[in-house]
């Protein structure tokens, strides 16, 4: 099929898309947009997430055909030109990156969180964040930039 998909605000189209292939291999390997992080391929770790449709999905577990005719805004999109988002930045700012590899998604994540949440508790922040996982940094650093983005 050919894929019809606006990517960060831009209508992108690719072709001879197999349906049933995942809306991060479509994002990686045919529009070059290698920020969601494949990691484990079935909706456990987080690490691809990106909004469709302004909502926060594993993008290994949508399908490329499901993804026809949405919008999609990854983690390349947060940012304004070469102006790092304030959880992007406050991911730099509170060293919450370790191999990196969780870290599109928890952004992703914590982005939502605070445009529904503006000043989340502690415990909102760790269950928004519950589907994340990072192997690195034991999560403390993660905690404390999204407490940064907050005050941002
Ligand atoms: S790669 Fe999608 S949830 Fe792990
Ligand atoms: S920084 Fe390595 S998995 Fe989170």
């Amino acid at each position: 099929m050919r894929l019809n998909v606006t990517v960060n605000g831009e209508a992108r189209q690719a072709d001879d898309v197999w349906e049933g292939e995942s809306l991060l291999y479509v994002l990686r390997e045919r529009l070059g947009l290698p920020g969601s992080k494949n990691a484990c391929e079935q909706g456990e770790c987080g690490s691809c997430t990106v909004y469709l449709d302004g909502t926060p999905v594993c993008a290994c577990l949508v399908a490329a055909g499901q993804a026809e005719g949405r919008e999609v805004r990854t983690v390349e999109g947060l940012a304004e030109g070469d102006q790092l988002d304030r959880v992007q930045q406050s991911f730099v700012d509170a060293g919450a990156v370790q191999c990196g590899f969780c870290t599109p998604g928890l952004v992703v994540a914590a982005h939502d969180l605070l445009k529904r949440v503006p000043n989340p508790s502690d415990p909102e922040i760790r269950e928004a964040l519950a589907g994340n996982l990072c192997r690195c940094t034991g999560y403390e650093k993660i905690l404390d930039a999204v407490r940064l983005a907050a005050t941002r």
